[in-house]
């Protein structure tokens, strides 16, 4: 049996039995044998994986996340969160990646991201911005910054900045409903809440906030269907 044998080491276990099985449910039967044998916590165990796998197949590891096309059907805002319910860092780590993951102007990436899990910033939020009352209940915040040392150096347009940055909130909002979490874009820029995230972060005037996200695990009722919102009319194909 693979996971018993004792001159092997967990990571090398993972491997071997990876080299078997080579798909995601099996990889989460693996996880879940290695954490009980080897008493490996999930938290140590994911990071060993994770480069594993992507690099075996692109797969994702977490087993709660979705394919892309479902993910992104039935993602939808989430304004009301479980209290109870912290995020792990390393989940929002992933989210954050997430962010960076997305495209780019001339790949300029002029972005900064705060991952707020303080709850005197979060309950500012909730106070300073009129509608993102719900961070009151949110566990974390990341607040997605275009940075202007880095955008007024584009050769061309700075305004991209907001595209790009728009691009990252996307693969945040994604990120988070992929691993069961909920979340909502609220807006900071363009307006007078781009000085209220600023005075709340201690942020210099080179970091402009786009938006504030609260995420949080949604309670009951708030994972109901999302709407779909196709509209024949609005699509023209030119064949
Ligand atoms: C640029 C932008 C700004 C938004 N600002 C807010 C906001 O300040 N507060 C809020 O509760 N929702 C905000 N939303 C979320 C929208 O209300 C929401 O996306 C829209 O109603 C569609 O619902 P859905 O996200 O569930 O599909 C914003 C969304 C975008 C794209």
């Amino acid at each position: 049996m693979l996971i018993n044998d004792e001159n092997v080491s967990a990571k090398e276990c993972i491997w071997r039995a990876w080299c078997v099985y080579r798909d995601t449910r099996t990889f989460t039967v693996i996880k879940r044998l290695t954490y009980e044998l080897c008493s490996y916590s999930p938290r140590e165990i994911v990071p060993v994986l994770d480069p594993v796998l992507s690099k075996q197949c692109g797969q994702l590891t977490n087993n709660i996340t979705m394919e892309t096309i479902e993910c992104i059907m039935t993602r939808k805002s989430v304004r009301r969160f479980d209290e109870t319910k912290p995020i792990a860092k390393d989940v929002l780590d992933k989210i954050v990646r997430a962010g960076f993951a997305a495209p780019s102007a001339v790949n300029a990436r002029p972005w900064h991201f705060a991952v707020v899990t303080n709850r005197a910033l979060l309950d500012q939020f909730a106070e300073k911005l009129p509608y993102c009352k719900f961070a009151k209940q949110a566990p974390a915040a990341i607040v997605i910054m275009g940075k202007s040392d880095k955008f007024l150096k584009a050769p061309f347009t700075p305004d991209y900045w907001i595209q790009d940055t728009s691009a990252a909130t996307e693969n945040i909002l994604l990120a988070a409903h992929s691993l069961g979490l909920g979340a909502t874009w609220t807006s900071c820029y363009p307006g007078e809440r781009v000085a209220e995230v600023q005075s709340i972060l201690s942020l210099d005037d080179t970091h402009i906030p786009l938006c504030v996200v609260p995420i949080g695990y949604p309670v009951e009722g708030e994972n109901s269907k999302a709407k779909d919102k196709y509209k024949e009319e609005e699509v023209t194909y030119f064949e």
